[in-house]
């Protein structure tokens, strides 16, 4: 909302948020009070080429590009949705989990709904409320009331109001010099400003042509501070790579050296709260609890500390008890996971205290965190992790440096280096991935700190060349996974000559004399290995470090011949923010 013409602000912003959900987009803008919308199917481009989205007249507007929950990926359920008297039109983010009872109740006083989506009920809601008393304020406060599950919401009546409210979904209002924004995610409106106000639950926004307010639950004023983002907009375009996906994958070589040299003020008292505690949790979901798998073991094996991981996901239904002391560690890159978020507040009331690992340091986790370090790796577009998995181990890495034996300590020049030449050798890489473009099962086996990475990598290999790959502890083969092994099988075996190296070449032989094709990972060469993707040598535990940047490459090019696009793979969105 502001002086200038809202559409075509609105589409740029909207480009920037495609990587959170992409199936449809929306506008809806105030002209001459009426609500004009237009929407579709499709990604922002293809859907603005098609019905000039950004054409639409007004100074006041809202769009929304939507991952599909409730409902197919078609026009009616496309966002914005509206009220039955379009007087108000609403995009939301989130999971109305009793929407089918207030849809019910809602259709008996007359409404008639156009879309098979949860969020539709919010429009109607809003309107019946503003029906019974004009008061927009009242009518928040009872439709948030009434909802439950998750919600960022902002709707537009045709007097020009503009309207926010959350619960356990990001909204942040950017104020300009010339207007103000709202949005899920500061990228939405970086470009425009750096001044952002993060709404914390329950609170709701008002934006009209006279003022912002900010109130809590109850309809009282609530003052808040504003908060400078501090990442560049430069880092959210592709430059000169065709996808953010490869931009991001070569910006590792500095992530490592990054991630040691950066200076975090709680760093000294993270670790302390670490060393002191009696026991460890680390969670993450996805590449996040990939790097919780590699912490643990470094930290149990350098640090003699005591740490358990667990699934987000699987948290719920585990019987994991946190005491007063004992550590939750959080690893996320967008700080918005459900899963993660779910936990957090059932640690909160344990007093246990939660430490996290996180990228978007103004994100929910950041903010519920007694103490946070900052991954800093700044915006991940691409949806699938590679810097922020590559920032997080070595933050990890740093920490283990920080509280280990001194024999632990590692070069972290040298690792750049390392990265540098990995980065340069991807013509071996492109090869190998026309190879495997068409193979239906891949899997990846490790040991140790390779099995970790082993996960990753097939992680990859799903999300970006939907193909069936699995990680497998290279010392479980014999125990059945060997029964898979045939000529029609693609194995990459993680080995370089650490102390897995012996055991993981006898997996190689058996698997081998099954005529399986073998990519073989290592700082040297085999004669069993039909492919060799060749890794610096280097000390020991840092290998992980290095081998997982070739497989993520193997997966972006196996997935351009495949004529997926990297940067958006189908079904997934990058921030996983509905459970
Ligand atoms: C990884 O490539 C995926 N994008 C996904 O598994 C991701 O790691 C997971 O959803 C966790 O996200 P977070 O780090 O933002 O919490």
């Amino acid at each position: 909302m502001g002086k200038m013409t809202a559409a075509p602000i609105l589409v740029k912003c909207l480009k920037r948020m495609e990587y959170r959900g992409y199936d449809s987009v929306g506008l809806a803008t105030i002209s001459k009070k009426r609500i004009l919308i237009k929407k579709g199917v499709g990604k922002v481009d293809d859907v603005n080429k098609l019905l000039h989205l950004e054409k639409l007249n007004g100074s006041v507007g809202i769009g929304h590009t939507r991952w599909a929950t409730h409902g197919g990926v078609t026009y009616k359920n496309a966002h914005p949705h509206q009220d039955c008297k379009n007087e108000i039109a609403i995009v939301h983010n989130g999971i109305i989990e009793n929407y089918n009872e207030l849809k019910k109740s809602l259709i008996t006083k007359g409404h008639k709904f156009k879309s098979e989506t949860d969020s539709e009920v919010i429009a109607h809601m809003i309107g019946e409320f503003l029906n019974k008393n004009n008061n927009i304020k009242k009518a928040v406060i009872n439709v948030a009331n009434k909802l439950k599950g998750t919600y960022a919401f902002v709707a537009i009546l045709n007097d020009g109001t503009l309207v926010g409210a959350r619960y356990d979904e990001p909204l942040i209002v950017g104020v300009a010099k010339d207007g103000y924004y709202i949005s899920s995610d500061v990228l939405g409106f970086i470009e425009y400003t750096d001044q952002a106000i993060f709404l914390d639950n329950n609170e709701f926004v008002i934006i009209d042509s006279e003022s912002l307010t900010i109130y809590d639950a109850n309809g009282s004023k609530v003052k808040k501070r504003i908060t400078r983002i501090a990442w560049e907009l430069a880092d959210v375009d592709k430059g000169k790579f065709a996808h953010h996906t490869l931009k991001e994958i070569n910006e590792q070589k500095h992530m490592i050296s990054k991630a040691f040299s950066i200076r975090q003020s709680d760093f000294q008292e993270f670790v302390n709260v670490l060393a002191s505690s009696k026991k460890i949790l680390i969670t993450g979901s996805g590449s996040s609890y990939h790097a919780a798998l590699i912490a643990k073991q470094l930290l149990s094996k350098f640090c003699k500390l005591q740490c358990e991981t667990i699934l987000s996901s699987e948290f719920q239904y585990s019987s994991n008890v946190l005491t007063k002391d004992s550590v939750l560690l959080a690893i996320s890159q967008s700080g918005e996971t459900a899963d993660l978020l779910q936990i957090v507040k059932t640690v909160k009331e344990s007093k246990a205290k939660i430490l996290s690992l996180v990228n978007v340091t103004t994100s929910s986790l950041a903010r519920a965190s007694n103490l946070f370090l900052g991954i800093n790796c700044g915006p991940e577009i691409g949806v699938a992790a590679t810097k922020s998995f590559t920032a997080q181990l070595s933050l990890i890495y740093r920490i283990t440096n920080e509280l280990s034996i001194p024999t632990m300590r590692i070069n972290i020049n040298e690792i750049g280096k390392f990265v540098n030449n990995i980065l340069n050798s991807s013509k071996n890489i492109v090869k190998i991935a026309e190879q495997i473009k068409h193979i239906g099962n891949i899997y990846v086996l490790g040991r140790g700190l390779h099995f970790p990475i082993a996960l990753e990598a097939a992680l990859k290999l799903k999300e970006l060349v939907y193909v069936h790959a699995e990680g497998i502890p290279a010392g479980e083969l014999k125990h059945g996974p060997l029964a898979l092994m045939d000529e029609n099988t693609i194995v990459i075996m993680l080995n370089p000559q650490d102390e897995t190296y012996e055991d993981t070449l006898s997996n190689v032989y058996e698997i081998k004399a099954r005529n399986a094709i073998i990519v073989g990972v290592s700082n040297v060469n085999n004669n069993k290995y039909d492919e060799w993707i060749k890794i610096p040598k280097a000390k020991d535990l840092v290998y992980p470090l290095l081998e997982v940047i070739p497989l993520q490459l193997l997966a972006y090019y196996t997935a351009v011949k495949r004529e997926s696009n990297p940067d958006y793979p189908r079904n997934l969105a990058k921030s996983v923010t509905v459970k």
